[in-house]
């Protein structure tokens, strides 16, 4: 395959911002990638890229950055995004559980994971870690859907033995080995990776938290995906159910579902043994922001997490977030940093969206960033996407100014394309 530079401005990091500062940023102004293979083969200033033969793509003085990666979603929730008016146990309950029924025809899966990708890469993310349901056809659809697409996700067969309508109930033997059977079939197949998923403790008994216990047990290198503390109803119900849990984290971790590979998402009231342990074994945690506003859940530590060295990741969570859009994500994120008084740096949003929901999937050794060797997943902002962005950014005296206005502002208008695995999406 012959490789291509695709000229422009570029972004990428050699660090996290978080701990490295505003410099763990390389910006050129006049820069470019050259992709070979389906990879990064380099990044650097269009001079120094430039050579007889190579084929050009040139996107003028659009920025390419890495390919967003959404840490936490639920594709299944498609189709009732922007459910009106319940928090937690009541939207699930009223909105999210009958939706999920639904997908035990595979047609209809089928039909809502190619949906949801397509919107997926019209808004930039190249990568998201998924929640299906309970139903293995729901897993096969989602996965058929991203290996036509070329996609790098992550996703698994959400686990749920009680608490839920007899038709989003398995059990714990069926959970096993439904996900079992998914997790051979899929895990490392092209670019898909399995997830051992029971929902959240409430609708999980001991004996099906413990069944996928041991199968992650058998599978440590699977990622293990979870809710955690997301809203103050959800932690007093998980109390009553667990009396002698020594809080919601031991609901896990007395069944072996604590560990360096676990994902656990919203993490919003964590006690301070919780957040020992979650940092003793370098388990990752997910921002999700605009699902704990619509919701109504509460407002993530981003500032104290980080400064405590553990892995964050960032995400929609739709259908309780209010966008596909990691952009519109990224905008969340910082205006509820700004309520917690850590307003994030406009290099640390975006890193949060790229190489820090890659760090938090263990991939950021393969995609996530413009560097050599990583997966050539990225995407071109049109930095004066609409009038109103545009007018503002005309002002910027750095990249930075030029590009928040985007990310407060801009939405799927703000993709010029998005390229998977060097080849550019829709084409
Ligand atoms: N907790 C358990 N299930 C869900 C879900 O589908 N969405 C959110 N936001 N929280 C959950
Ligand atoms: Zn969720």
């Amino acid at each position: 395959m012959t490789a291509t530079l695709h000229l422009g401005q570029t972004l990428s990091f050699s660090d996290d911002p978080f701990h490295a500062g505003i410099d763990a940023a390389r910006h050129h102004r006049n820069g470019g990638i050259v992709v070979e293979n389906g990879k990064i083969a380099a990044v650097g200033s269009a001079d120094e890229l430039k050579r007889e033969g190579l084929a050009e793509v040139d996107h003028g003085d659009k920025l390419i950055v890495a390919g967003f990666v959404d840490a936490h979603v639920h594709y299944p929730q498609t189709a009732m995004i922007a459910s009106w008016g319940k928090r937690l146990i009541d939207w699930l309950n009223t909105y999210t559980f009958p939706e999920e029924s639904r997908f035990k025809d595979r047609a209809y899966a089928d039909d809502i994971a190619g949906r949801y990708l397509d919107i997926l890469l019209a808004n930039g993310t190249t990568t998201v870690c998924s929640y299906c349901t309970i139903h293995p056809e729901s897993v096969d659809a989602f996965f058929t859907a991203a290996e036509a697409r070329g996609m790098r996700v992550l996703a698994g067969k959400t686990c749920m033995d009680r608490n839920a309508p007899d038709t989003l109930r398995d059990t714990a033997q069926s959970a096993y080995d439904d996900s079992k059977r998914l997790l051979q079939h899929w895990h490392g197949r092209g670019r898909a990776s399995y997830v051992i998923t029971p929902r959240f403790s409430p609708t999980s008994t001991p004996e099906q938290l413990q069944a996928l216990g041991d199968l992650w047990a058998e599978h440590p290198d699977c990622l293990m995906q979870t809710h955690l503390s997301e809203q103050v109803d959800e932690i007093a119900w998980v109390k009553s159910l667990f009396p002698k849990a020594r809080d919601y984290l031991d609901t896990y971790e007395a069944f072996g579902l604590l560990g360096t590979n676990g994902l656990y998402g919203h993490a919003i009231y964590l006690e301070p043994r919780e957040h020992a342990r979650l940092s003793e074994v370098d388990a990752a945690l997910v921002h999700c922001p605009t699902s704990n506003t619509f919701i109504g859940s509460g407002l993530f530590d981003m500032g104290g997490l980080k400064r405590a060295g553990m892995r964050v990741g960032l995400a929609t969570d739709t259908g309780g977030g209010s966008s596909f859009s990691m952009l519109r994500t990224m905008a969340a994120a910082y205006e509820v940093g700004q309520l917690k008084d850590r307003p994030l740096h406009p290099a640390e949003l975006l890193w949060l969206a790229t190489q820090g929901s890659a760090r938090s999937l263990r991939l950021d050794d393969t995609i996530g960033n413009l560097a050599p060797g990583l997966e050539a997943d990225f995407v071109v902002l049109d930095l004066a996407s609409t009038p109103a962005i545009s007018q503002r950014s005309e002002r910027a005296d750095d990249i930075w100014e030029a590009l928040f206005p985007t990310i407060m502002m801009g939405d799927d208008r703000a993709i010029a394309a998005t390229y998977v695995a060097g080849a550019k999406a829709g084409a």
